[in-house]
């Protein structure tokens, strides 16, 4: 059980409270112009992943406080709790183990005394051979050709994850089959794709942790229907239908044979299920092998954050930081912003996984918080971001704090084109703590040639107050490996700020309401039965929408 105390009752929050003031009015620059080794202090490592924090907006004594606050809200024994299985994520009631699917531990690890750890193996022994069967075209269509387009059909977490790497990592694919990722239930999404292939090239994955999922199994029935009435026979399925979830039952009733399912179980969360059979799609599209590296990397960051002093434990040093950036500087949103174009779909992966964890306002006591928790998620890879948000980053009213990841060596290298990439991200974080004062936007003017008066005109607009903070994570390269390792640094970071903040981090109650909501809606909009809908601006809504439709 995890402690439920407060973490403002504690003496290092309100030590925190009273510094805080006192902080806010101190530039950035003036902090660290104090704080000679700084830049080799602020700074830690694990298998040549370097984060560097120098820029953060905290000192040392600042960081002192955090590290005790961690201590004090019982981190260490918490970190032990989840590892050890024990049913942290009480309003579930379950354990949370998604460590455990990247484990190579062979010890007993027990769920309701079930060892775990022989399921684990079994599962990814069936993803091994499957994805080899179906790489090798022993896996056939009806029509004795081999499938190479696999479609995964899932949402939220049974998505994100697999989508984010696949994107990452498709040009270490070792055959030609492709993977696509479709989860809206928008027909928008997956109607043009089917358009453009043939039925019996496909192998649909419908993942589903519950198999109830509205959006997942629209999808699912649509395909099934459009491999139907292109020719597959039904007797077929099995070649070219399979699934990923906890709910043996639903499976049986799409009409998926159990042989064709593989599992997963309920102590896996589903924004954490990327390192379970979620992942099968990627052992298809990027051969199991790297499916396993990508597990090594998430387990050298387990083995980091299980072991690790606080004061050298990256997701322990992020996790604080951004509990003193919310709570007590007051900033509201966090952006995390790859400087690698193959991590385009990290920050939404992130969103869920962080939004969807600590995006609560209720303590496990049941009691409501009188603190903030989650900051809004957001990014973009650069250098795009640069012409599009960074003017609010570097002059807008908020200060937002970012997290910029480089990789050292280019996935394709052209021309000094990886050089500007990473010298923009470098000079960034330079410019966001530095800024420009009205002296150095004078001297840059006149260097231009401009007018005296142009100059005096233009000065304040020029101006950068900089006192920005930044993080700076550098990886070796993107390989499976390193990405599977930063992938669970973040998701360790998640759980040290939910663990301070009080909050179950592995429940979403949040998400219930809407779902349930749309049921009367939904059956408003097909069979016009108006009864059910109670509220109403909707029912406005819904008269506007029937009268416009075409009868
Ligand atoms: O609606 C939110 C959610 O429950 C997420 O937590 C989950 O990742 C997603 O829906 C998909 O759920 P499932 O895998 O059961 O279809």
């Amino acid at each position: 059980m995890l402690s439920k105390a407060h973490p403002n009752k504690t003496s290092e929050w309100k030590k925190l409270e009273a510094m805080s003031q006192a902080f806010s009015q101190k530039s950035l620059k003036e902090i660290v112009k104090n704080e000679v080794g700084r830049a080799d202090r602020f700074c830690a490592e694990l298998n040549s992943v370097v984060f560097d924090y120098s820029r953060a907006a905290l000192d040392r004594e600042i960081l002192e406080l955090l590290l005790s606050l961690a201590k004090t809200m019982e981190l260490p024994s918490a970190i032990e709790a989840m590892f050890r299985g024990e049913p942290i994520n009480e309003t579930e009631r379950r354990s949370v183990l998604h460590t455990a699917l990247r484990s190579r531990s062979t010890d007993a690890l027990y769920v309701d005394s079930h060892d775990v750890r022989p399921d684990i193996r079994a599962v990814l022994d069936r993803m091994k051979r499957f994805s080899e069967k179906v790489l090798s075209g022993t896996h056939r269509s009806w029509t004795g050709g081999s499938l190479r387009k696999v479609i995964n059909i899932g949402i939220g977490g049974s998505d994100l994850g697999p989508a984010m790497v696949y994107e990452a990592l498709k040009s270490h694919r070792k055959s030609e089959l492709e993977v696509f990722y479709v989860s809206n239930v928008d027909g928008a999404h997956l109607a043009p794709l089917l358009a453009k292939l043939k039925p019996e090239e496909c192998l649909f994955i419908i993942a589903s942790k519950t198999f109830t999922t509205q959006e997942t199994m629209a999808n699912a029935e649509a395909a099934k229907r459009w491999m139907l009435e292109n020719g597959m026979p039904e007797s077929a399925a099995r070649f070219h239908f399979c699934a990923v979830s906890t709910n043996l039952e639903a499976v049986q009733a799409f009409g998926i044979d159990p042989e064709n399912m593989f599992e997963f179980w309920d102590w896996v969360g589903g924004r954490y299920s990327l390192w379970s059979a979620i992942g099968l799609s990627l052992c298809l599209g990027l051969g199991f092998d790297r499916f396993e590296e990508l597990l090594r990397g998430a387990e050298s960051a387990d083995e980091h954050f299980r072991t690790a002093d606080f004061d050298r434990n990256i997701p322990v040093l992020m996790g604080m930081m951004g509990i003193w950036y919310r709570n007590f500087l007051d900033f509201r949103s966090y952006a995390v912003l790859p400087y690698d174009q193959n991590l385009s779909r990290f920050s939404a992966f992130l969103q869920q996984a962080d939004m969807e964890s600590n995006g609560k306002m209720t303590g496990r006591d049941g009691k409501p918080l009188e603190y903030a928790t989650a900051p809004v998620i957001w990014g973009e890879p650069g250098t795009n971001g640069q012409h599009a948000f960074y003017q609010c980053l570097h002059q807008g009213s908020d200060r937002v704090p970012v997290d910029f990841i480089g990789c050292v060596e280019p996935m394709y290298a052209l021309g000094d084109q990886h050089s500007m990439l990473l010298a923009n991200m470098l000079a960034q974080a330079e410019a966001f703590m530095n800024g420009l004062s009205a002296e150095e936007a004078v001297l840059a003017m006149r260097k231009e040639g401009l007018s005296e008066q142009d100059i005096v005109e233009l000065t304040p607009f020029r101006v950068f107050e900089g006192n920005r903070p930044s993080n700076t994570l550098l990886l070796p390269r993107l390989d499976p490996y390193y990405l599977g390792m930063l992938t669970a640094l973040y998701e360790h970071k998640i759980f040290v700020q939910g663990v301070v903040w009080n909050i179950f981090s592995f429940d979403q109650w949040g998400v219930e309401l809407g779902k349930r909501l749309a049921k009367p809606i939904l059956n408003a909009l097909i069979k016009n039965d108006l009864t059910q809908v109670k509220d109403e601006f909707t029912r406005k809504n819904l008269e506007r929408i029937s009268r416009a439709r075409p009868r």
